[in-house]
């Protein structure tokens, strides 16, 4: 697969599959797009790209009840639900990344990798979620080590505060990110994290695809199934208890003020002296309308990039939500008060973009007005009918207040 990243932004990120390229600063504002030959190496990119890989902690640490980390809902949820899980299995060993760092960091820096995207378990940290409850020094110990092993090795650490696993103490005190109160408990989470390695920490991602989070964990029609907490809507006959037609709004809503809280915390007490940079990292699929022809195809495009990206992208760059969204769930969507729509624009030092795949795109005409959930919300069908032809990804936003352009091209 040839690909081509072209960006005026400060830092953009794009996961293709399992790998992860940045491109920073100065590689950014390149020439625009220009063939290119396959095979290709590393040296037809700029000299400042990154190359690297990325993790989650759930997914690949392991060590789930070891050295005081509490349990979070991914572990409540594989634990509670092995049929959920294609083989049945959990991440109380996983990887086994908590024992074995060290040899993975060799094997990252021998096949050429100089950057490593890792996230924190804010329950290995905080095993309460609280920090009133208590810091896990181990914890704290074992995410320095990592850190120093990576900056030894000549690896840039890229490091996600949020990837999915909710301390279960938080879910289980108050609905975690269904409650507002998750704003300061994750305020705390993060000021602690920037205290402890911000020293050494440059590039810092608060939330790892909140979509993924919100519908996954909320609405279990959705395109990526259940995650933790596995709550969904009473007639879906999955889940004990949840509401798919509000609670995915309500989730991202308070996962943008926790956002935009911690970025603006991070730019005034931390940044000045620390000199990194926060942003978030979202997810789209690249859509297209199925027939070309059809106005209501092209619309339930737009409609469909809205409830995806322009979900999370538009109020941090705009301060609302997309009228598109606004349009199809009324008053089902959070509103933000003038003054939260001020605090949570301008909040990205930079965008990351995950990208797996792309979709052709059908309307669905008719609203459904019992049932509904984040799915039938949408509107449209997406299919997994590949674009074989070259894909071009183009997006106009603003961050800090400068236009900025991303153009990625993707062919087989
Ligand atoms: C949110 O959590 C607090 C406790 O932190 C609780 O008092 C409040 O009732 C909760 N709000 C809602 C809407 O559930
Ligand atoms: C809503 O869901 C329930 C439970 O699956 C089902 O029995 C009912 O027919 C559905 N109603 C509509 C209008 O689809």
């Amino acid at each position: 697969m040839a690909f081509k990243v072209v960006s005026s932004l400060g830092l953009l990120a794009i996961t293709l599959a399992n790998f992860l390229f940045f491109s920073t600063e100065n590689a950014a504002a390149q020439t625009p797009s220009r063939k290119v030959n396959i095979p290709f190496t590393k040296h037809n990119f700029p000299p400042k790209f990154i190359f690297g890989s990325a993790s989650s902690a759930y997914q690949y640490e392991g060590a789930a009840a070891e050295d005081g980390r509490g349990p979070s809902v991914a572990d409540t949820f594989t634990h509670g639900h092995p049929e959920m899980i294609a083989d049945h299995s959990n991440g109380d060993v996983a990887d086994d990344f908590y024992h074995r760092y060290k040899e993975d960091v060799k094997l990252m820096k021998f096949i050429g990798m100089n950057g490593f995207r890792f996230s924190i378990s804010w329950s290995r940290v905080l095993p309460h979620g609280k920090l009133s409850k208590g810091v896990n020094q181990l914890g704290i110990a074992f995410y320095n080590n990592l850190i120093n092993e990576l900056l030894a090795n000549g690896i840039t650490p890229f490091v996600t505060l949020f990837h999915w696993d909710t301390p279960q103490a938080l879910e289980d005190e108050y609905g975690s990110f269904r409650n507002i109160s998750i704003v300061e408990d994750f305020r705390d989470y993060a000021e602690l994290c920037f205290r402890e390695f911000g020293d050494r920490v440059k590039y810092w991602t608060t939330f790892n695809e909140p979509w993924s989070f919100s519908t996954g964990g909320y609405d279990s029609t959705s395109f990526i199934g259940t995650l933790g907490p596995a709550r969904c809507s009473k007639w879906m006959n999955k889940c004990k208890e949840g509401d798919s037609s509000t609670e995915p709004y309500l989730v991202a809503h308070h996962i943008l003020l926790s956002h935009a809280t911690a970025a603006r915390l991070y730019r005034k007490k931390y940044k000045p002296i620390q000199k990194g940079n926060i942003g978030i990292v979202l997810v789209t699929n690249w859509m297209m309308p199925l027939n070309p022809r059809s106005k209501a195809d092209a619309l339930a495009t737009k409609r469909a990039q809205s409830f995806y990206l322009g979900w999370f992208l538009d109020p941090l760059t705009y301060g609302d939500y997309p009228t598109l969204m606004r349009e199809e769930l009324g008053e089902r969507l959070p509103r933000f008060t003038a003054q939260e729509s001020e605090f949570v624009k301008g909040t990205l030092d930079f965008l990351g973009l995950n990208y797996y795949t792309s979709n052709y795109v059908i309307d669905i005409p008719t609203r459904t007005t019992v049932n509904t959930s984040y799915t039938t919300d949408v509107r449209a069908t997406l299919t997994g009918k590949s674009l074989s032809l070259t894909i071009e990804i183009v997006y106009y936003f603003f961050i800090k207040k400068k236009t900025a352009k991303i153009y990625v091209s993707v062919s087989d």
